[in-house]
């Protein structure tokens, strides 16, 4: 049987590996990886095949940076040759990005069976692209994979849960499986101590766009009490003037999964507008702020181990003060959310 993996974007690199790895131990499996091009440089692609042994593509659509519909309808026209030469029996899209809701769409409208992985994700806030992305994804695929209860649960209330399984959490899976193997590989930048950093990613464009919200974050990420190291995505980078960027602001290149497994595990706390780095944090009991107004993630709310400090409100320092977490439940599976999906797909 033939499964086409369907790639663009930073976390889905990370996600299809973990599914690479547990396809490529089934025989009668072949695997075809699609590559949209959505993202590009090379530490916002290229690293995260070479470092978690995934294989290279086997195609680029090279769409490139563009405007939402245009990327879409881009990676939509060059995707349907693409599946029309290959036949997959299956096609598997991740997240919610561009990439996965114009994977899909192209191929429900060939009538190929396709699959989500990280399915009924929700945020209610319809001014986010990946929501609009992640409800038109569940709504047309033929199999929904839920990362936790709660997602199944918003699954079947959308009317859904005749095609939704839970499974657990790709990323998990892959947390579990390289947490210990970056001790050792990496070293901080200058300046910054173990326990005496706070680590910060921003990338959601509710944040980057609105340039009056962008310079306050940074000023207010300035006034904190230990250094602030931020791999910077290109998308703020772009954004952000270098006047507004204080000393103690230590801003560097986005770094590849490995090394940033290894800032998460060294820093005091975490500052992300990241779903995945919420989890991440979450994982590996690391208190994190999430700098928006809501999250998808509600479970790692639980127990003082995630706030929402969206820019309505100035509770940055009051939450970061914090530093007493409840027991963590098992909510994002066994860590074998991958083996589960292959053997789904194999016997369906
Ligand atoms: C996308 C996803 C978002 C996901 C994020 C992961 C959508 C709608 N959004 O957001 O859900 O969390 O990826 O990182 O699909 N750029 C570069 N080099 C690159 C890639 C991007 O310079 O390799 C710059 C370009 O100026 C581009 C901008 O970043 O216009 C935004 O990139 P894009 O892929 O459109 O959205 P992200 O913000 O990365
Ligand atoms: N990540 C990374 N390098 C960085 C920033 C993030 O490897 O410089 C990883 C992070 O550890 C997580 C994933 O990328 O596994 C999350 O991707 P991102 O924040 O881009 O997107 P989101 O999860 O918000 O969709």
């Amino acid at each position: 049987m033939k499964i086409l993996n369907v790639v663009g974007a930073r976390p889905q690199f990370i996600k299809a590996a973990v599914l690479s790895r547990v396809i490529r131990q089934v025989p009668e499996i072949e695997e075809v990886i699609v590559h949209t091009g959505q993202h590009y440089d090379i530490n916002m692609s290229k690293i995260f095949f070479t470092e978690l042994d995934m294989p290279e593509p086997d195609i680029n659509l090279e769409v490139g940076s563009a405007s939402h519909a245009t990327q879409t309808a881009l990676i939509m026209g060059r995707m349907e040759k693409v599946l029309l030469k290959e036949k997959p029996d299956w096609v598997v899209v991740y997240g919610d990005t561009n990439s996965t809701l114009a994977g899909a769409l192209a191929a429900t409208k060939l009538n190929l069976r396709v699959c989500h992985v990280e399915a009924g994700l929700r945020s209610f806030n319809r001014q986010m692209p990946e929501e609009i992305n992640r409800i038109a994804t569940d709504h047309i695929c033929n199999i929904l994979f839920a990362p936790t209860q709660h997602a199944l649960e918003l699954l079947r209330k959308e009317g859904l849960g005749d095609k939704s399984l839970f499974v657990g959490d790709v990323m998990y899976d892959s947390l579990l499986y390289y947490k210990e193997i970056v001790d050792g590989k990496f070293r901080l930048p200058d300046f910054i101590q173990t326990d005496k950093y706070y680590l910060a990613t921003i990338h959601r464009q509710e944040n980057t766009d609105d340039i009056t919200r962008l310079k306050n974050l940074f000023y207010e990420l300035g006034k904190l009490n230990y250094p602030v190291l931020i791999p910077l995505h290109p998308r703020t980078r772009k954004m952000i003037e270098e006047k507004y960027i204080s000393n103690s602001l230590i801003i560097i290149e986005p770094v590849g999964y490995l090394e940033m497994i290894f800032l998460i595990k060294n820093a005091i706390k975490i500052l992300t507008d990241s779903g995945g780095m919420q989890k991440e944090a979450y994982f590996l009991q690391k208190p994190c702020i999430t700098l928006r107004e809501e999250t998808e993630w509600i479970e790692t709310l639980e127990g003082n181990w995630n706030f929402l400090v969206g820019m309505k409100d100035d509770l940055l320092k009051e939450k970061l003060k914090i530093n007493s977490f409840g027991p963590q439940q098992k909510y994002f599976g066994d860590g074998n959310a991958a083996e589960k999906i292959v053997k789904y797909l194999v016997t369906n």
